[in-house]
């Protein structure tokens, strides 16, 4: 068997490089060790979250937000195994539709775990142990990521879990302690937390969501903390003493100090990610990693000729698209095409109540560029829509560069961030200024108006403050 490329991973960035390089009329072929496909994110990372966070949101706002809109339905009653079963409906619906895909373009899949000998051959080695060797002209490596181990914490996935075990809570836990305040951890917190978790996050520095606009991780902190959250931050855990009645879990002040011990049901380690090149034989096919990762060039190549490597196990923010927009680049590299990514204008959204999202510099990241900005605000208390959903909770801040008015950034925290954030990353791709945001006619009444009034905001014009 002979293919112009094999991609080992089908997560995000494998499925979607080897459907792009199918259209682009190049033989390929798929290796999968899990059985099915889609990695990390359909099987147990963005749609099973996000199946979670949806059903979770319902349940809270059947318990809290409907009495105020006139409609009285009673406490409601939690039915986690159904919950479950609409998480696992929805990530069976989402792997199935890839292997799908994968069908009607061709791609030739093997399921079982590949690795590279040299450079022009995957070796796999199925479930029965049987091994089959596949010739190839291309590889992509797409092997994704692996949840970071907390060193002296060992995970069980029953008392302390990663985010894999905290998809599949069998129960409630009346107290969750989450190690890390960062997506993972508050995504997972509040699909806890609104179904009857008392939640605790112990945070190793002195902010949540690191990297993000510090003005909306404030401000989420203490909407947050409003949700029932309890926060620890600039704090370590030192030691977790699990048994089958839950955890006792030490933490200390990051800078050491004085020690407490606080109660956990169940504990969520969720202190990043950590790319996944376990089993592949790098060493072996002679391929370069910088601290786990595959080192790659601009054009996705690592330091052997005809080996590629894109998605978590690459340098980059660990996001699903992030991955996939890598995956159609490679795939047009190899079938000599110019493909390219942006890295500038990739949007990050934090799928909670409210949602945050960002795009571009932080105001953080321009005072350390030292470039002059200016800043465009527009709250949600301010807009009509907001007010008649009763979320009026957030804002939208538009950053613009103080000579030229390219809109440089945009952060928003707010009901459906997530797609709101979209029309600043067109803008951006195209090079758009504040004022071509601005002078865009925003359809009334709609969230997306704060963002053509934060727009506005940045020559101080907006209409409705
Ligand atoms: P992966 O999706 O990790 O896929 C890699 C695949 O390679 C896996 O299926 C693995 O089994 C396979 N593999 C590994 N080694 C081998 C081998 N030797 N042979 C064969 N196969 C192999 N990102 C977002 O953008 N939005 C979100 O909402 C979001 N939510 C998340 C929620 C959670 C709980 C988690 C854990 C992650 C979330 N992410 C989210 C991150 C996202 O899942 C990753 O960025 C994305 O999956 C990376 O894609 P990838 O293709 O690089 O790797
Ligand atoms: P993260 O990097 O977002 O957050 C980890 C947090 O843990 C940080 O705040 C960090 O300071 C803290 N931390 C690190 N070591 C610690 C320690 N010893 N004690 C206490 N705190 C500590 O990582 P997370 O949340 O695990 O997510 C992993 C990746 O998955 C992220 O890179 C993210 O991009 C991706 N993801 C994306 C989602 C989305 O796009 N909505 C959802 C979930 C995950």
């Amino acid at each position: 068997m002979s293919y112009d490329l094999v991609v080992i991973g089908s997560g995000p960035g494998g499925y979607v490089c080897a459907i792009r390089a199918a259209q682009l009329g190049l033989k390929t072929a798929i290796v999968e060790k899990r059985p099915t496909f889609g990695g990390t994110c359909l099987n147990i990372g963005c749609i099973p979250s996000k199946a979670l966070l949806h059903a979770s949101e319902m349940f809270e706002e059947a318990g809290h937000g409907l009495e105020a809109l006139g409609i009285k339905v009673g406490a409601p009653k939690l039915d986690l195994p159904v919950m479950m079963k609409h998480k696992q409906d929805t990530v069976d619906a989402n792997v199935q539709g890839v292997a799908f895909l994968l069908k009607k373009n061709k791609v030739d899949s093997f399921i079982g775990a590949g690795s590279i000998p040299s450079a022009g051959k995957v070796q796999i080695t199925k479930s029965d142990g049987s091994i089959e060797t596949i010739e190839t002209k291309n590889i992509v490596i797409a092997t994704g990521s692996e949840s970071a181990p907390l060193p002296g914490v060992t995970v069980d996935e029953k008392t302390v879990v990663t985010s894999t075990g905290a998809l599949e809570l069998s129960k409630v836990p009346a107290k969750l302690l989450i190690i890390g305040a960062g997506v993972i951890g508050l995504e997972l917190g509040s699909v806890w937390s609104r179904l009857g978790a008392e939640v605790t996050v112990v945070e190793y520095l002195d902010r949540i969501l690191p990297g993000m606009d510090d003005e909306v991780a404030k401000q989420f902190q203490r909407i947050l903390t409003k949700q029932g959250f309890t926060f620890h931050l600039g704090s370590k855990v030192t030691k977790v003493d699990a048994g089958k009645a839950g955890a006792k879990v030490t933490v200390e002040p990051a800078s050491g100090g004085e020690a407490k011990i606080l109660d956990a049901d169940i504990v969520l380690v969720a202190i990043g990610r950590r790319p996944y090149t376990e089993g592949l034989g790098l060493e072996t096919a002679g391929v370069t990693l910088d601290r786990g990762r595959v080192v790659i060039d601009d054009h996705f190549k690592s330091s052997v000729a005809g080996i590629y490597a894109i998605g978590d196990v690459v340098r980059g923010p660990m996001l699903a698209h992030k991955a996939e927009d890598e995956g159609v680049a490679v795939a047009e590299i190899i079938a000599g095409q110019a493909g390219h990514v942006n890295y500038g204008v990739i949007p990050g959204v934090v799928y909670t109540q409210p949602e945050i999202a960002t795009i571009g510099k932080t105001e953080e990241d321009l005072k350390a560029a030292n470039i002059a900005y200016k800043v465009g605000k527009f709250p949600f208390t301010a807009n009509g829509r907001a007010r008649a959903m009763r979320s009026t909770d957030g804002f939208v801040k538009v950053l613009a560069d103080a000579a030229t008015d390219r809109v440089l950034g945009c952060h928003i925290i707010g009901k459906g961030a997530g797609d709101l954030i979209h029309e600043v990353a067109v803008l951006m791709e195209f090079g758009g200024s504040s004022e071509d945001l601005a002078r865009t006619c925003h359809a009334h009444p709609t969230m997306s108006e704060a963002v053509k009034e934060a727009a506005l905001g940045v020559e101080k014009r907006s209409i409705h403050i």
